[in-house]
């Protein structure tokens, strides 16, 4: 049987630019459930929202792709949020 045939997969950022090329590549292998949760539903700076994600999709497995990305002027000009963000949806 393929791996991917009874695996329950969540792609956090799957609706980014990186992550919806890896959502097209699951669905191509054949995995069971892909879970694409959006900012506007699930903000992954929050452990909460973190926690009722798992508990609604129950993943097998996660690829993290969600992050803030703006290209160097925002970074420049919001370093601290981008560090914040970024490092609280790693950590969750
Ligand atoms: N683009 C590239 O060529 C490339 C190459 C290598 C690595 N990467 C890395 O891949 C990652 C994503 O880059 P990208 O270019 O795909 O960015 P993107 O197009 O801006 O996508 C970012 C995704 O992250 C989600 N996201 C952001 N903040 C979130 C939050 N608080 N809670 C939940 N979801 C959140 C967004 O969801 P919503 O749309 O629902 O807001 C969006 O779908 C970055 O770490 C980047 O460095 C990118």
């Amino acid at each position: 049987m393929c791996f991917w045939a009874n695996k329950r997969v969540v792609v956090t950022g799957g609706a980014g630019f990186f992550g919806h090329f890896v959502v097209e590549r699951l669905i191509a292998a054949g995995v069971a459930e892909v879970t694409v949760p959006r900012s506007r539903d699930y903000d992954l700076v929050d452990r909460s929202a973190v926690q009722r994600l798992f508990a609604d999709a129950k993943p097998d497995l996660v690829f993290h792709l969600a992050a803030r990305v703006g290209g160097i002027g925002a970074n420049r000009a919001k370093p601290g949020l981008f560090l914040f963000e970024n490092a609280m949806m790693g950590l969750t």
